[in-house]
């Protein structure tokens, strides 16, 4: 059996060896894509492969017609609005993610694109602090919690909104739930965004969530680009020169909002939310476990198909 692992933006080197010895221990064949710039170097590499690890790598109909002898897929992070689900499914390939494993990574990095918002980009002047602000978590999923566990820490007042999270369940655990989005962005200084990307949820933040936000409000953003309304965010940041956005997931004019809005944007170079050895590791060897897994005893833990 060979197990592929295509990442265009690679694993630790750590987190690789680490998935070597898992399938080696099975006696399987790793097989590595790494760095790959063409689709076409994919579509070659998954031909005889059995199982396929990836990041946001995008798994399409093509990569799923390229590979004759695939049987699972296995996206090693949370989000798998990269995978065609349905294309697997056709196919009859099992499509998994690793939920939970990178979250601490991504977690950390929003609390640390807040300060940094919070202090003008680190340039000088007078900023202000984390402790006090009310911080509203959309969408109460793993990074979500992480999110809200280290914010304690800061001494921000913490909401969430989640319809798939009981109340009873945020309220034990610290949170303050609130009804709808539109309450949550009215509430807020800070809204930490963790909705996947879906039809549902595409574009769906846009003016008329922002405009409720409170004067100085900064949106911070470690979830998916698509989910934003690019069009909509510049007009009311444009309309509202106190509100700053932050983001992990550079939008496409990325470089005119810098220059448009100065200290009230941000975007990191290359998306790097789940960049920690330690993240690489976790979701790296719970990919290659969950392929042995499967492939040994049909065990479809965290199957997303
Ligand atoms: C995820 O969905 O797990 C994160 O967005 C991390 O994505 P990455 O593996 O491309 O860094």
């Amino acid at each position: 059996m060979k197990v592929l692992v295509a990442t265009e933006k690679p694993f630790a080197k750590v987190a690789v060896n680490g998935i070597r010895t898992i399938v080696e221990k099975a006696g399987f064949t790793l097989c590595l894509l790494e760095k790959y710039t063409d689709a076409t170097d994919l579509y070659k590499a998954v031909a005889d492969v059995d199982a396929l690890i990836v990041r946001s790598d995008k798994v399409t109909k093509e990569v799923i017609e390229a590979a004759s002898n695939l049987k699972i897929v296995v996206r090693a992070g949370a989000g798998y609005d990269n995978l065609d689900l349905a294309a697997c499914t056709t196919k009859n390939i099992v499509a998994m993610n690793t939920p939970g494993q990178n979250s601490n990574a991504v977690a950390e990095l929003a609390v640390g694109m807040m300060l940094y918002m919070a202090r003008n980009c680190f340039n000088p002047g007078t900023g202000s602090e984390l402790k006090g602000k009310k911080l509203g978590i959309h969408a109460y999923g793993n990074v979500g919690r992480m999110v809200a566990g280290i914010a304690k820490g800061f001494g921000m007042e913490t909401y969430a909104f989640d319809p798939f999270i009981s109340d009873d369940r945020m309220k034990s655990e610290g949170i303050i739930p609130v009804g709808s989005a539109e309450e949550l962005y009215a509430l807020c200084d800070y809204i930490s965004l963790h909705i996947p990307a879906t039809e549902e949820t595409k574009k769906s933040i846009g003016y008329t969530l922002l405009q409720k936000m409170p004067v100085g409000g900064c949106l911070v953003n470690t979830a998916r680009k698509e989910v934003i309304h690019e069009e909509e965010l510049l007009k009311i940041m444009a309309e509202r020169p106190d509100l700053k956005y932050c983001t992990d997931i550079a939008p496409a004019n990325a470089e005119e909002l810098k220059v448009q809005f100065g200290t009230r944007f941000f975007a990191t170079p290359k998306k790097m939310g789940a960049e920690t050895a330690e993240a690489n590791i976790n979701a790296g060897l719970a990919a290659a476990t969950q392929i042995v897994n499967f492939l040994q005893t049909g065990d479809k833990t965290f199957q997303v198909n």
